[in-house]
């Protein structure tokens, strides 16, 4: 396994010789190192993304999807090594796992196909003195900053349609999943994607790597998927640049169950809306609105449902939730559950850390939140769900809206009209609507408000990674 940088095709060990520690969260011990690169190794990398880029943009698109098919080919073959990497330094269930792998090589298929479909238009100008011929080139050299929680799909779904569009990419991995990200390069190399395209730079001080690469003069895009406090501070510093930037940030989903909905299926849907990938997901649910003449009934099939979440290490046996990704996370969301608790709250299931090894929290069920209660501010990103019992729809999606997140949200009722209503007028970015995961390549992923800026997937997604060009001509 590499673990070093990889720089313009080349395995090579950071300028500093720094290395850092990736951990395994289900034991709480160090499994690996790999290599840290300071601020001259990110100039580096930006240096070879720059000198690969043109020959690549001016490949044919086709030749570039059928590269890009391939990597989806190999991933594919290599489903198991990534799913057990992606167990090894995550902690998510290895069916989870094998799910990411198949989601992460699904954005090189489906980029492949756009990469021969970057359309442009030619029209004549309303004056009639000139055609009105538009482009689309690549950006250049982009900056890709990925997540722990998806280590493989949040680089893919980035990558993937930044090749597709002509561009090369310097990637800066999270430090505690560096592994899948220098496995999912190799392979794409080994796949046929030309040296120096693919750049990946680890880094213990990601300040100083992101002004390196940012400051770069061939450095045209940022694209970062995390949290919206690093999402604003990248976007402070890319606006030094006037950087194109393609943002996916944190999330606060509202999950509203109305009276007439088949409870059953809503509890099947909230099970998959919370808890898949370990309940890691920004597009979780994080509050659960149900209408009071079902609250009762929701919250107890719901706590049945969540007490049967076998917790443990990824790789056990019918393991269905995994560690959290640090003990800090945990810390974390237990002062939510006892700062909901002290604002009468009720436990109906868990509520609290399970003692060590590794980084485990209980299944979490909390009764008669108030909609004012942190838990129902914050991104919770753990095992715990929390429900507001409502009676009117009006003030029910006014506190759905009060946040200034919007990515994703989750609609249950039998009738259609009303779920297509209230759906409209949820600011989020996606809603499931009688369904607990809404996320696929082929559709635009991203968010409203604070949750984001531009779209990931779908058509819509290549683009992000392209330049309008406007050629004003006459002949
Ligand atoms: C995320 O949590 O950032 C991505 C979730 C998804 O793609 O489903």
């Amino acid at each position: 396994m590499k673990t070093d940088l990889l720089i313009g095709g080349q395995w090579r060990a950071g300028t500093g010789g720094e290395r850092i520690d990736v951990v395994d969260p289900s034991t709480g011990e160090v499994i690996e190192t790999v290599a840290a690169g300071v601020a001259a190794d990110a100039t580096a990398a930006v240096d070879a993304a720059a000198a690969a880029q043109p020959a690549w943009a001016a490949t044919a698109p086709r030749v570039r999807a059928e590269i890009l098919r391939n990597c989806w080919q190999t991933l594919m073959e290599h489903t198991d090594e990534l799913a057990d990497l992606i167990v090894k330094e995550n902690g998510k269930p290895r069916s989870d796992a094998v799910g990411e792998v198949s989601y992460a090589a699904e954005f090189f298929r489906w980029n492949a196909e756009e990469a021969v479909r970057i359309h442009g238009s030619i029209g004549m100008a309303p004056g009639g003195d000139k055609r009105i011929i538009v482009q689309h080139p690549p950006m250049g050299v982009v900056v890709i900053v990925t997540p722990w929680n998806f280590p493989a799909a949040m680089i893919t779904r980035k990558l993937a349609p930044a090749l597709a569009a002509g561009n090369a990419v310097v990637i800066k991995p999270p430090a505690e999943t560096p592994l899948t990200a220098l496995r999912v390069a190799e392979l794409c190399e080994e796949a046929g994607v030309p040296g120096g395209l693919i750049n990946v730079v680890a880094a213990n001080d990601p300040g100083a790597w992101f002004d390196a690469a940012i400051d770069h003069k061939a450095t045209r895009m940022v694209s970062f998927t995390g949290s919206t406090a690093v999402g604003r501070l990248l976007l402070r510093k890319s606006a030094d640049r006037v950087l194109k930037t393609v943002m996916e940030l944190g999330g606060n989903a509202p999950f509203i169950v109305f009276d007439d909905a088949d409870i059953d299926a809503a509890v099947e849907g909230a099970m998959v809306a919370k808890m898949r990938h370990s309940a890691e997901t920004c597009t979780a649910a994080n509050r659960f609105y149900a209408h009071a003449g079902v609250a009762s009934e929701f919250t107890a099939k719901l706590a049945a449902a969540m007490s049967q979440v076998k917790v443990g290490n990824g790789l056990g046996e019918g393991v269905d939730c995994g560690p959290m990704i640090t003990a800090k996370a945990v810390a974390n969301m237990h002062g939510l559950v006892e700062a909901a608790l002290a604002n009468g709250a009720t436990a109906e299931l868990g509520g609290k850390p399970i003692d060590g090894p590794g980084f485990f929290y209980e299944p979490t069920v909390l009764g008669n939140v108030a909609h004012h209660s942190p838990i129902a501010g914050e991104e919770i990103f753990g095992p715990i769900a929390p429900v507001i019992s409502f009676t009117d729809t009006d003030q029910m999606i006014a506190e759905a809206n009060d946040t200034e997140m919007g990515l994703a949200a989750y609609v249950y009722t039998e009738d259609l009209r009303r779920g297509l209503q209230v759906s409209e007028r949820l600011q989020s970015g996606m809603v499931g609507l009688n369904r607990g995961a809404m996320s696929d390549p082929a559709a635009p992923f991203g968010g409203m408000k604070q949750s984001g800026l531009g779209r990931e997937g779908a058509s819509e997604g290549i683009y992000e990674f392209c330049e309008t060009q406007y050629i004003a001509a006459n002949w």
